[in-house]
């Protein structure tokens, strides 16, 4: 008899522990957002969410208001949508809001790196050396170059026929810009082992040509491998394309490369210092390849499609672009070589600028993460003060709270090219509820973990749509064709795609 309690004791026990650790008894305590924990415990809300991300915070803000928590596949999610909390938020300390533990999770799931304690600061230092001032100068000119040797390559045919050139728009600004910017990053083969220059450049053409075929099929798996929802077969293909990537990009093989930008060598060099594996290393180039190329030709993509969907647009940026063109004498003439755009030249075009934001605060949604450390207060705007609980993450998801909300930008989804500029070319200030903003716009998400290839990733894009714009006319072969839907599986990993491609034709001006 006694046995059998004992068993039974045991067993209801252990049944206890387990629903708790499925968060079935957590409930929502005083002070604490509003908490809801869907039907199915443990997963929560986790396939609304993966359903369409965007969706399911609206409902959930409609229903809960502008703070709440949500269990999402076993984690509790604090989502914030008061844009002026925003700040205190991200200047939190380290020591109650930490950014690493959620990012280097995925990180080992995505591309299997499994990053070392104690190296953020310097890895940081390293970025900021090699991504802004001096650095960010020889790397504009490096994919200057390569812009140049891939938008040029093939021979200028013969004044009188501009042949009209037919492409897919998507794909050719993608691949146009992944190149440049890789072979910028990584480096370009090494003129001592071939006969000449040509052939060195020729090689670095069709090699980069290869990565980005591979580096798509790795990017269309990539939503659902965070997710960890990948098919058997797909699962297979990930872990192939995964070996690829290291082995391609691999320290040895860099080795044998001229021109690695020192934002590469330096990274590599200190994690070799501190004892980081070779192997390892490795991996941390392929994080580092998908962090750099995975958003900045999708974003340039829908920079020119926006450009050419609205004509004022087009013809105030292209002004704009000839303009600065004519002050640097740089006349674009008939038969002329493909301009050097300088970045003095690139600060001057505050349109430009007005319409590379407006094109980031349309399809750029970053969902931004920090695991809570220690119970903390939060106050929201209207004064209420809430407590954010030890183990939970905090969440913003800036592109529906910020960049979609009417009230900071009226009609949020007409492009409007001038939205960020004033008429005499500053920049434009927004405002809710009467008061001034400071997050109206987060592209690159923002405090420690702010993307640190920002200025990069808009002087690639500038570049090339500057050159596009200078030497090419550009128009959609079909002239009714709508803009394309946004791929929704998409959300929270950065840069949107398209669910399709569309048509364009191009051809030389003059
Ligand atoms: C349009 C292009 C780009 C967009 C929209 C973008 C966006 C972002 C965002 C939102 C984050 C922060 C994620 C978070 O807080 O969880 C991030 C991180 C990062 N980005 Fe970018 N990025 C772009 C281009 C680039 C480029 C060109 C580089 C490098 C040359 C780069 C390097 C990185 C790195 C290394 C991180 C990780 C930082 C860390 O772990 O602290 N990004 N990016
Ligand atoms: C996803 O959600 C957004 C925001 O609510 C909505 O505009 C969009 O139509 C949805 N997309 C699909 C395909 O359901």
């Amino acid at each position: 008899m006694a046995l059998w309690a004992a068993l039974l004791c045991a067993l209801v026990a252990s049944l206890l522990s387990g629903l708790y650790l499925l968060g079935v008894f957590r409930s929502q305590r005083p002070n604490e957002p509003p908490l809801d924990k869907g039907i199915i415990p443990w997963l929560g809300y986790v396939l609304d969410f993966r359903k369409n991300s965007s969706e399911f915070l609206k409902k959930m803000q409609r229903k809960h208001g502008d703070i709440f928590t949500v269990l999402i596949g076993g984690y509790y999610f604090t989502f914030v949508m008061d844009p002026f909390c925003f700040g205190a938020i991200m200047k939190e300390s380290r020591s109650k809001l930490d950014f690493r533990s959620f990012a280097s999770k995925l990180v080992l799931q995505v591309f299997g790196y499994k990053p070392i304690k104690a190296s953020q600061s310097t890895m940081h230092a390293l970025s900021m050396k090699h991504l802004t001032g001096d650095g960010l100068n020889l790397l504009t000119k490096a994919t200057m170059g390569n812009l140049q040797k891939l938008m040029f390559s093939k021979p200028s045919s013969r004044e009188e026929e501009r042949p009209w050139q037919e492409d897919s728009l998507f794909h050719y600004c993608y691949n146009i810009v992944f190149r440049a910017g890789y072979l910028a990053l990584y480096g370009t083969e090494s003129h001592r082992g071939v006969d000449n220059e040509e052939e060195a450049n020729e090689r670095d053409l069709i090699h980069s040509n290869q990565l980005f075929n591979e580096f798509r099929k790795y990017d269309r798996l990539f939503p659902c491998l965070a997710y960890s929802m990948l098919p058997p077969k797909d699962k297979l293909e990930a872990e192939r394309l995964k070996r690829f990537f290291w082995s391609t990009l691999s320290v040895r093989r860099s080795c044998q490369k001229d021109n690695v930008s020192g934002w590469i060598s330096d990274q590599d060099q200190f994690l070799a210092e501190n004892g980081v594996p070779e192997y390892m290393r490795d991996r941390f180039r392929f994080m580092l390849l998908w962090a750099s190329q995975g958003n900045t030709g999708p974003t340039a993509f829908w920079l020119l499609l926006y450009l050419m969907k609205h004509p004022d647009a087009m013809r105030a940026v292209k002004e704009e672009v000839e303009k600065v063109l004519r002050e640097n004498g740089h006349e674009v003439k008939a038969g002329s070589p493909p301009t050097d755009i300088t970045r003095d030249m690139l600060n001057q075009t505050p349109l430009l600028d007005s319409a590379l934001e407006e094109t980031l605060r349309l399809v750029a949604a970053p969902l931004l993460v920090r695991a809570v450390l220690q119970d903390m207060s939060l106050e929201m705007s209207n004064g209420t003060e809430y407590v954010l609980c030890k183990g939970d993450r905090v969440a913003l998801f800036p592109h529906l709270s910020v960049q979609m909300d009417p009230e900071i930008h009226p009609e949020p989804h007409r492009f409007k090219y001038d939205r960020f500029v004033n008429p005499d070319g500053t920049k434009k200030d927004f405002y809710k509820d009467g008061k001034r903003l400071k997050y109206f716009n987060m592209p690159w998400g923002a405090g420690i973990s702010i993307c640190p290839g920002r200025f990069f990733a808009t002087t690639e894009i500038k570049l090339f749509v500057f050159l596009m714009l200078a030497h090419y006319d550009l128009e959609l072969v079909n002239g009714e064709e709508e803009i394309p839907a946004i791929d929704i599986s998409r959300w929270g990993f950065g840069t949107m795609q398209p669910v399709r491609d569309v048509h364009f034709r191009y051809r030389r001006r003059f």
